[in-house]
């Protein structure tokens, strides 16, 4: 027989169907049994009726919560029923999988115990429906993506993560042993897909795991992520690539919305805006000022840089001035970037870049790439760089390389903005952090 999901039986009343789930919870009566059955898409209250199959009905009684069951019983209309209405009269039942007993937490309980401890044991709080939606959600935002990619050309790529050298800073690098010699870690995809725009691919994206030796433990860092990272050729400055980024997760939104809109009211208590372009943008040095004049005080080790704290603090003003959960921050100052973003145009000492802040959480870092290796050269000796571990990146730039630019955005870390989250560890699958490797 074919499974049936819960989510159909109602067009099969009457009929004899297979069901196949955990079995949620038991109610065994004097005389009838009430098992609460649940799949993906739903629970069903199934009926057996004991003084029928007395054997059955003792294998029942000992049934785990959380038992794995194939069943198959006759679906019957019954308003009385609260679940859907409806009963399914069990006929048979296999145990796929017995659950012991206790469970290290019911997943279906009013009060779900600490978060770590519910990483302990991740697939059992994965059960939650709500855990399941995440999910659901974050594959309908990377399909969102890649629509809107295809539409636009884009090329897929995918970088090796195991470098010879750092691919950003020396800061953050694990390493491990590579046979003979000492290999990272990569933090990003950057310099890789900047290769793609020397090989003429003109737009792609990646999205790939990014390694950070990170020992921070905040509700935003991961020691590895998921990073979605795209760059586009033929740019006139870093403006074009935020142009680029807000119509597509305008996009996203859009499609996440029109597949999920009113689930994600229910569950997460989030009316989803699809965010107006173009979102706003304040270079960073008025962002300082208007963080000076509301009083907010950027802490000094700081400088030219902005803490989680002012992150937030922009985002209400821009909440209060533009009505907007999106604000772009541009033009930050070259102490705080990496070297190979370009400076801007009469004035050297700011780049081309942007970091994009959604609902007071940078959710993106991008900017126009220096592409003249000469220019590429001397912003790394100021930086304080050897050349020469990264003479082979310089080099793409030495044979014809279009201008361009990207950014790279975390995968949860818009999943979290966007389902409003309180900590990142919710909002990935498995979580990696200083001092979680397992499950
Ligand atoms: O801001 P980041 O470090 O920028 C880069 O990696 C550049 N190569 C991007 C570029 O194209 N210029 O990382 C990009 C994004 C961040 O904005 C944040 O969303 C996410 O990656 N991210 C993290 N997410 C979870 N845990 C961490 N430790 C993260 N570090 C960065
Ligand atoms: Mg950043």
């Amino acid at each position: 027989m074919e499974r049936t999901f819960i989510k159909d039986l109602r067009g099969k009343i009457d009929q004899t169907v297979k069901l196949q789930g955990w079995l949620q919870t038991l109610r065994d009566q004097k005389k009838i049994q009430f098992l609460i059955l649940r799949d993906p898409t739903g629970l069903v209250q199934v009926a057996h009726w004991k003084p029928n199959d007395e054997v059955l009905a003792e294998k029942i009684a000992a049934l785990g919560a959380e038992t794995a069951l194939t069943i198959t019983g006759k679906v019957i209309d019954n308003p009385v029923v609260k679940l859907n209405q409806l009963e399914v009269q069990l006929e048979s039942l296999a145990v796929e999988n017995q659950a012991e007993s206790p469970l290290p937490f019911d997943p279906f309980a009013e009060t779900l115990p600490a978060l770590d401890y519910r990483l302990d044991w991740r697939y059992m709080d994965l059960r939650r429906q709500y855990n399941n939606l995440l999910f659901q959600v974050q594959t309908t935002m990377e399909m969102a993506m890649r629509e809107y990619w295809m539409k636009h050309d884009f090329i897929e790529i995918h970088s090796p993560k195991l470098m010879g050298t750092p691919s950003e800073s020396g800061a953050e690098l694990f390493s491990l042993d590579y046979f003979d010699r000492k290999a990272y870690l990569a933090q990003s995809p950057q310099f890789y897909k900047q290769m793609a725009m020397a090989a003429g691919f003109e737009r792609i994206f990646e999205i790939g795991p990014v390694f950070r030796a990170d020992p921070s433990f905040t509700a935003r860092h991961m020691t590895e992520f998921t990073g979605v990272d795209l760059e586009i050729s033929w740019i006139d400055s870093h403006e074009d690539v935020m142009a680029f980024e807000e119509n597509w997760l305008q996009y996203v939104y859009s499609r996440v919305k029109e597949l999920h809109g009113e689930v994600i009211k229910e569950t997460f208590d989030v009316d989803l805006v699809i965010p107006r372009v173009p979102f706003p943008r304040i270079p960073m040095r008025e962002a300082v000022d208007i963080l000076k004049s509301r009083g907010y005080v950027i802490p000094a080790d700081k400088k030219g840089d902005i803490d989680p704290g002012g992150e937030r603090e922009i985002a209400s003003y821009v909440k209060e001035k533009y009505d907007h959960d999106f604000v772009f921050l541009t033009d930050w100052p070259i102490g705080v970037r990496p070297f190979y973003h370009m400076r801007l145009e009469g004035n050297e000492t700011l780049t081309r870049s942007f970091d994009l802040i959604a609902n007071g959480l940078e959710i993106t870092t991008g900017a126009q790439r220096e592409h003249r290796p000469d220019v590429l050269a001397k912003q790394a000796l100021e930086k304080g760089l050897h050349i020469e571990p990264i003479q082979y990146y310089i080099d793409f730039f030495r044979f014809g390389c279009p201008p361009h630019g990207g950014f790279g955005l975390g995968l949860s870390r818009l999943l979290m903005v966007m389902l409003n989250l309180p900590n990142i560890r919710e909002a990935v699958y498995i979580f990696r952090g200083p001092t979680r490797l397992n499950p």
